[in-house]
């Protein structure tokens, strides 16, 4: 027989994050959950976590910069700015901790401001191995009002892991997540 294709349907997932979400308004206590959520849930998983977005301009790390930063100051698609992303959240083995603007899969998510799922890491120019295990993966970018918070990155020893339909399971995830964060 056959494994599964999930070990929880997407809409399961979708309802235990929503759950999650209402328990809790900590976006760190959240992150930390959806990480070992979705390292449970999806199968074929190597690592899954979060990456937040620090200008470099912010001397002290807050957990996002929702009220501090304007949305001038952020880094867009049409004008990457400075900054990087600093390891937030997760579940795996050790990761790098720090990732520019623009570099490795994490940092072009980041920089573009668009998912980057790639079937085969390998042949992404750029990409950071953290975990030499990884072979497939798929980053969503965290924007909120026009601010750039972060990413979700999951990894996968499988090639070409990610679904069209992943994709879209992730980035209802992320904004099941954004739509949860204060406004200040
Ligand atoms: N592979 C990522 C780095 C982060 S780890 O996968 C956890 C990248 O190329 O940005």
């Amino acid at each position: 027989m056959s494994a599964p294709a999930h070990r929880l349907t997407a809409e399961d997932l979708l309802s235990a994050a929503t759950g999650l979400l209402a328990a809790e308004q900590d976006p760190l206590a959240n992150m930390a959950n959806l990480s070992a959520l979705i390292l449970e849930a999806l199968p074929d998983l190597n690592w899954a976590g979060f990456y937040l977005y620090r200008p470099h301009a912010t001397a002290q790390a807050t957990l996002f910069t929702l009220a501090s930063a304007a949305p001038s100051g952020q880094p867009s698609a049409s004008s990457p700015s400075g900054g990087e992303l600093v390891l937030g959240p997760f579940q795996g083995r050790v990761a790098c901790t720090r990732i520019a603007m623009g570099k490795g899969v994490c940092g072009t998510a980041a920089q573009t401001r668009t998912t980057q799922r790639v079937a085969d890491v390998h042949a992404f120019p750029g990409h950071i191995a953290c975990d030499a295990a990884s072979a497939s993966e798929i980053v969503i970018p965290l924007v909120a009002h026009g601010h750039l918070l972060g990413v979700l990155d999951l990894d996968s020893p499988r090639k070409d892991r990610f679904s069209p339909a992943d994709q879209h399971l992730l980035e209802t995830l992320v904004a099941t997540f954004l739509r949860t964060l204060p406004v200040a």
